[in-house]
Formats: structure tokens, C-alpha cells, sequence
């Protein structure tokens, strides 16, 4: 469990002090910090730069970094870590969380991904391990999003249960300390909430001011599960496959411009502190310090107002940016398909 930093402890290492970095409770009683590092380069920050990010990082005053193994740099951020415990920081005070491929479900490949993150990451455990998206599947990095697998699937709940008992041993092993799931819809967690012996405490969900998802974002707090949002800034720096013409940008939006203008911060920031203010753990990637510091500065510093609050509730679009179109399964779908916007799980 992560122990809580003593301010002797942190004064060397850090710029900001990390004990004031809000942090959210699980339901085994675990703090994690209330906001992470992201460290999916894509195409524009090699595996070198998001491990260099990380070592800095720290230094600026984060302690929570979301890997995971397709993003292709655990093993340089593994060196990056084992530089930062050799610093002084101690193992307990980082909270590192890493994430089970597509095409590694099943029986098989559970435990044998996880170990190969643990070595890569130079770690004994992981905080956390999220299994990354509900479908099985194979596609090669990078690919364009009309790209399909011929053997993608559906959600199949018993499958997705065979991958989670694998999961569930992780923790029983103490290589992990929690689970979670990402990329998950409602109807989707309540089956797996049903059935888990050891219910997730995190999901992992799309979340920024132009996509709120408060459906969701509320079912998963009444469940006792911490919301983690990613793209919490509308991914800017996203590849041009990745884009559609109906896409907005919250960091563009003129409420959020506005605020951005009364602090005197970037718009991203004013996305950050509403994301941790709201009660979601953002996990804002950059490989840019004045970004990241400002990030974390934005957290620590004086909050949204009430108004500013209610107005940013106001803006949200519906906006998903991240559709996972190579997830399709059969002919003729739609992303909305991968979503389960009617409610039930999309039929096979
Ligand atoms: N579970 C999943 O399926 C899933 C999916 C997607 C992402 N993720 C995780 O979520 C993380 C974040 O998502 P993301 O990287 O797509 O989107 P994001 O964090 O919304 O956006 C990152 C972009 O915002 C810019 N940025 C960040 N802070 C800034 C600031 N203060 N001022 C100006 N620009 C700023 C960065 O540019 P600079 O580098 O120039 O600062 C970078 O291009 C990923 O790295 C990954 O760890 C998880």
C-alpha cells in the first residue's frame, strides 16, 4: 500500500511538495495520487523523452505514473525508475500503474505479461494493473483507425471473466496491489462487478470537459471504484489518424479559455484542476516540463470557483475522442457499437 510521504522525506527530491498533491481513496483504504503522469508517446515523444518526463517528473513532485506495455517504453521508464528509488525516493511513495494488452487475454498470458512489465519496469509490484480494453484483440501499433482484425471479438463476459480470475491471481501473488479495468461501459461493469472475487478499484475512462461521461462517471463512484480519466487536456497532440472532423478541442473552448485567462495558465491547466477538483485522477501526458510542472502546480494552486465549476458542467459535448474503431468486430458497425450507448451490451 502506498505510504503516505513525510515532508523530510520529499524536501530534497521535489519542487512541489507531493503531500500536497491531493490524493484519492480506494476501497482497500490505499491513497493514490489525484493526478498521474501519462506516458503514451505515440508518435511524437520516443520511448528516451517519456522516460526522461518520468525522472523529472519526480523531481518536480509526482509520484503517480499510468504505463503500460503497448505504449513500447516500460523498459526505459524501468530505468528511469530505478534511478529515481536509487535517488532516494522510496519504492512506497510511487504509484505505478501498468496495463494487459488486447491480444494478451485469456488463461495463458495474463501472468506472463504482467511479470515481463515487472521486469521491464525494474519493479517487485505494480500499484495497479488495468486490463487495458474489454475485447481481445491484435492490431499493430500505430495503425490507421479503418484498420480491422479478422479475429477481432465482442465482449464475451465469460471470456473477459477467464482474463479477470488470471487478474484477480495477481493480487492474491502480491504482485499487484489493485486491479481495474479501462475502457469499460456500464452495462459491462455491472456483469464484472457481479462476478469478481476482487472488484476493480480503479476504471480508466476518456474523460475531459467536452466528454464528462457522468453517466458513468457516477456509476462507477457509487460503486466504490475511482474514476482515472485519460485525455484529460483532448489529446492536442494526437496523430492525425486518430482525428475526426466532428472532434472538439476543450482547450479551445471559450469558458475554459476564460478561466484560463483569470489565472494566467495555459487552458490545459484549467482542464487538469477541473478534472481533480470534480474528483477523476487525470493523467495528462507531456514530455515538457513547463507543461507537467504547470500541471501540477495547477492541482496544488487555488481552486476552480463554484461558478467556474457549474459553467465548466455546461460545456460538455459528447465528445469522445479516442473510438477505438479497430475494435469492430464484424461489418457495417459503428463505434457507437464498442460503447453500448443503448444501455445493454451491443449483441454479438
Ligand atoms: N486506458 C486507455 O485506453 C488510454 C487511452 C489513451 C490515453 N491513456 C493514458 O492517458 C494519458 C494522457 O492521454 P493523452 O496523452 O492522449 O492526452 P492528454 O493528456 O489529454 O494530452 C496530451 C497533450 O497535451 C499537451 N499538454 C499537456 N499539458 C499541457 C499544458 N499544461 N500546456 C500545454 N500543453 C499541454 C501535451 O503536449 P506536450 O508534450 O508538448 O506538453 C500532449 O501533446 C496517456 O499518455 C496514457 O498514459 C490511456
Amino acid at each position: 500500500m502506498m505510504k503516505t510521504e513525510t515532508a523530510s522525506e520529499f524536501s530534497i527530491k521535489s519542487q512541489i511538495d507531493p503531500t500536497r498533491v491531493p490524493q484519492r481513496v480506494l476501497y482497500s483504504g490505499a491513497r493514490m495520487p489525484a493526478i498521474g503522469l501519462g506516458t503514451f508517446g505515440s508518435d511524437h515523444a520516443s520511448a528516451d523523452d517519456v522516460a526522461a518526463a518520468v525522472e523529472d517528473a519526480v523531481v518536480v513532485g509526482y509520484r503517480h505514473f499510468d504505463c503500460a506495455s503497448v505504449y513500447g517504453n516500460e523498459p526505459e521508464i524501468g530505468q528511469a525508475l530505478e534511478h529515481i528509488v536509487a535517488g532516494g525516493v522510496k519504492r512506497e511513495h510511487l504509484w505505478i500503474t501498468s496495463k494487459l494488452w488486447n491480444d494478451k487475454h485469456g488463461e495463458k498470458d495474463v501472468i506472463p505479461s504482467c511479470r515481463q512489465s515487472l521486469a521491464d519496469l525494474r519493479l517487485d509490484y505494480l500499484d495497479l494493473y488495468l486490463v487495458h480494453w474489454p475485447f481481445p484483440n491484435f492490431h499493430p501499433p500505430g495503425c490507421d483507425v479503418t484498420s480491422r482484425s479478422k479475429d477481432a471479438k465482442p465482449y464475451i463476459h465469460a471470456d473477459f471473466m477467464k482474463t479477470w480470475r488470471k487478474i484477480e491471481e495477481l493480487v492474491d501473488s502480491g504482485l499487484v496491489r489493485h486491479i481495474g479495468t479501462s475502457n469499460m461501459t456500464i452495462p459491462k461493469l455491472r456483469l464484472v462487478l457481479h462476478d469478481a472475487r476482487i472488484k476493480p478499484a480503479v476504471n480508466e475512462m476518456e474523460l475531459h470537459p467536452h466528454f464528462q461521461q457522468p453517466e458513468l462517471f457516477e456509476f462507477v463512484r457509487s460503486n466504490g471504484i475511482v474514476p482515472v480519466g485519460y485525455c484529460p487536456v483532448g489529446s492536442p497532440g494526437r496523430p492525425e489518424r486518430d482525428r475526426t472532423s466532428e472532434d472538439t478541442a476543450p482547450t479551445e473552448d471559450p469558458v475554459i479559455v476564460k478561466i484560463a485567462n483569470r489565472l494566467g495558465v495555459h487552458p490545459a491547466v484549467v482542464c487538469v484542476k477541473w478534472a481533480v477538483q470534480r474528483g477523476q485522477v487525470p493523467i495528462p501526458f507531456s514530455t515538457n516540463r513547463n507543461h507537467y510542472l504547470g500541471n501540477l502546480e495547477g492541482v496544488v494552486g487555488e481552486p476552480l470557483t463554484e461558478f467556474e465549476m457549474r459553467e465548466i458542467s455546461r460545456i460538455d459535448r459528447n465528445c469522445r475522442l479516442i473510438k477505438g474503431q479497430v475494435f469492430l468486430w464484424k461489418e457495417g458497425q459503428s463505434w457507437e457499437d464498442l460503447w453500448d450507448v443503448t444501455g445493454e451490451i451491443t449483441p454479438a
